[in-house]
């Protein structure tokens, strides 16, 4: 794996620069969980790039004479220093593929489509927006990037902050991890789903529900590491390659019994890690369970295409085709709403990427 040709070197003198970017959440169909330094995946995970949860930030790039980066970070207004050392380190991650930002103080405002504190990860849609911005700032002084070699490097740069921010800047399904199926693809950045996707999953609906609001009580990097000595470590990327391998064909033909198999057995899997880690932990809650128990039986009698996933959470993903939006709706309203915090869900449904605003 070649990283030097991401070094970028300015000798344009700095400018001034403001730039805004949104850019989605995803939800993993294929799970990454296990990786090794820097932020590289253990197994290959594809995803959902979503549309309405997004993360907004605006970057102001002000030249300094310290030739040393200085930020301050604001969300929803308000200055917020628990966020810096998550910040540093990820500036500390990329600074010396793109050199060029010694030069300058940077202000960055973000804030979230979603509500605060909804349990909803906001990792993946803030650092890929924010890696957005840092790249339309490399455009500003290399103006020759073609839109590809753009986005793969937001992509890199994302991937050093959130491993599954690296999914979030191309729609509709990205896949993140080297994989002789997708040519192109690779550890150090995602790329769109190469193959002919089908037409069903271009809007493939996804309605959040909140099942938990708090923050984890084990972090994703805590539960990334806990993979390093885990008993059943070594089953489980072979599990993920093969699920992989059979959901690549089906996002083509568009099987949607094969799908939800998948789906669901990579979401419970996820858990299953979490479950045998040492020390163990859950993090899925009773009425998780309540309305998983609650989609297998309107699944059942209802014959609707209705499946669940999960992310290192206790909130689920409710996936289904556009066509059975009205169904479902009907469905979480009347029987899936009161096991939720707050009665809240959240729709939202497959999207194209992060965009300028
Ligand atoms: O990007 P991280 O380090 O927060 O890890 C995310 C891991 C999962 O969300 C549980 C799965 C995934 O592939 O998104």
């Amino acid at each position: 794996m070649d990283n030097t040709r991401y070094i970028s070197s300015s000798t344009n003198s700095p400018e001034p620069f403001t730039t805004k970017w949104k850019a989605p959440s995803n939800i993993a169909l294929v799970k990454y969980w296990g990786k090794i330094n820097p932020q590289l995946p253990k197994n290959t995970s594809l995803s959902f790039t979503l549309s309405s949860s997004i993360t907004t930030t605006e970057v102001v790039f002000m030249p300094n004479n310290k030739k040393t980066l200085e930020f301050k970070f604001y969300f929803e207004g308000v200055l917020k220093l628990d966020f810096y050392p998550k910040l540093k380190s990820f500036f500390n991650q990329i600074n010396k593929y793109i050199p060029w930002i010694d030069s300058y103080s940077l202000k960055i405002s973000s804030h979230n489509s979603f509500p605060h504190s909804s349990g909803i990860a906001s990792s993946a849609s803030s650092m890929a927006a924010l890696s957005m911005c840092i790249m339309d700032m490399e455009r500003m002084l290399f103006p020759q990037i073609t839109i590809a070699e753009f986005n793969q490097k937001a992509s890199f740069l994302a991937r050093l902050g959130s491993g599954s921010a690296a999914r979030s800047i191309e729609g509709p399904v990205t896949l993140w991890g080297e994989n002789p199926l997708q040519p192109g693809s690779s550890d150090l950045y995602a790329t769109p789903f190469g193959n002919n996707l089908h037409p069903i999953f271009v809007d493939y609906q996804d309605t959040i529900v909140l099942v938990d609001k708090g923050s984890k009580t084990i972090s994703s990097s805590k539960g990334h590491q806990l993979m390093t000595n885990h008993p059943f470590a070594d089953q489980r990327f072979v599990q993920a390659e093969n699920n992989l391998v059979n959901l690549v064909q089906i996002m083509q033909t568009g099987n949607l019994d094969a799908f939800i198999k998948i789906v669901e057995t990579e979401a419970l899997s996820l858990h299953a890690m979490m479950m045998t880690s040492n020390p163990y932990f859950i993090l899925m809650k009773p009425n998780t369970l309540e309305i998983i128990h609650l989609v297998w039986k309107f699944r059942k009698e209802t014959q609707t295409p209705l499946c669940f996933t999960l992310d290192a959470g206790a909130n689920l993903h409710l996936l289904y085709p556009k066509s059975n939006k009205q169904e479902v709706c009907a469905f979480i309203s009347e029987s899936i709403a009161t096991y939720c915090q707050d009665g809240q869900y959240i729709f939202d449904e497959v999207g194209s990427g992060a965009k300028k605003v």
